[in-house]
């Protein structure tokens, strides 16, 4: 693991960005505008084929349960925060972040007592939820929280998406409120990709925190909702997600945090390293000394293999300099397409 230590100017860097946040977070959720929802059509009776009663009221209370523990995730950034001296990240936390996050329970709920059921007996689950044990998997840096925090707003986002468009042709009221909390999910995770953007740029060795972290990562929901979560793999296409897309957007996010192809095939092969996984007799980090010999030939075709197999390959041809036409580019371009076959889609995506 890289030792954690900012330049002066990279701090105030990350100070100043979250001036800016703190002075335009754009429109937070208020408790006030938050609707009570009625069911005048009977979602329950006209679900979509697949899911049953108990997985959309899963979905939903899966939902408002990772929502309500705002407290439990925001004490867990603080004191790492505190741990490293990140000023700039506990007054986001403190001052944006959690503030922002306090409203995303309530939509949840209220659609779920419009559905029947008692309000007390949601908040007693949510309740429960919050003395739980939040498990942290990975690392406790700033580079670790902001790539932690990065993923799992971008998920989230994701998550919440699917639940509006499920929502939609019978609760129009609900997937409204749910997509304005998407929205929300959607500037935390910018958010979070520029700082982790800053803190690779300022020392790019971090890129190893980072694949640690991705190669670490798990929901939260996991330690907190340990009797939901798991059945999140099964709801997902049923809810129609594109995990195609989901690998795409993932990684067009990651090379726009690390910025260019060879970084992030580095990232992808030091993940792969954090995993574990061999290549034939070799494991990634034996070689790391010959990508960087090959110098462009070495990580940065890999990455760009990599960008290719996901969808992305009109990112790096966006960066390819004039000229870059000849022989050698039209070599490396037949022996980069070739790579990306052999790359397992799984590498990217488990
Ligand atoms: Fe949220
Ligand atoms: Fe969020």
């Amino acid at each position: 693991m890289t030792a954690y230590a900012l330049p002066e100017a990279t701090r105030l860097r990350l100070e100043t960005l979250v001036d800016q946040i703190e002075a335009a977070p754009g429109r937070l959720i208020e408790m006030a505008e938050i609707e009570d929802i009625t069911d005048p059509n009977g979602v329950l009776q006209s679900l979509p084929d697949g899911i049953s009663e108990d997985d959309f009221i899963g979905i939903l209370k899966l939902a408002m349960l990772t929502e309500c523990a705002t407290d439990v995730y925001a004490y867990e950034i603080t004191s790492r925060a505190r741990q490293y001296d990140a000023g700039w990240l506990e007054r986001f936390n403190e001052n944006v972040w959690k503030p922002d996050e306090y409203t995303h329970a309530e939509p949840f709920k209220r659609i779920l007592m419009g559905l029947g059921f008692d309000e007390a007996e949601l908040d007693r689950e949510m309740v429960e939820t919050q003395q739980r044990e939040f498990e942290h998997y990975g690392g406790d840096t700033p580079v670790h929280v902001s790539t932690f925090g990065m993923i799992q707003e971008y998920l989230t986002d994701h998550w919440h998406g699917l639940i509006s468009n499920l929502l939609k042709p019978t609760l129009p009221q609900a997937a409204r409120m749910t997509a304005r909390i998407k929205q929300r999910e959607t500037m935390h995770t910018v958010w979070y990709r520029d700082f982790t953007a800053i803190q690779v740029e300022a020392n790019p060795a971090f890129i190893n925190d980072v694949a640690m972290q991705l190669a670490h990562f798990k929901l939260p929901g996991n330690s907190l909702v340990p009797h939901l979560q798991p059945h999140a793999e099964r709801w997902l296409p049923l809810m129609g997600a594109d995990m195609n897309r989901v690998v795409r957007e993932l990684s067009r996010l990651l090379l726009s945090t690390v910025g260019t192809p060879d970084r992030f095939g580095k990232m992808v092969f030091d993940m792969a390293d954090w995993k574990g996984v061999a290549f034939g007799p070799l494991k990634p980090h034996h070689f790391d000394l010959a990508m960087r010999r090959f110098g462009d030939w070495g990580y940065g075709l890999v990455g760009e293999a990599i960008l290719e197999r996901t969808g992305l390959d009109y990112l790096y041809k966006r960066l390819d300099a004039p000229g870059s036409h000849g022989p050698v580019a039209r070599a490396r371009a037949t022996l980069r397409t070739w790579l990306a076959k052999q790359i397992p889609l799984s590498l990217v995506t488990s």
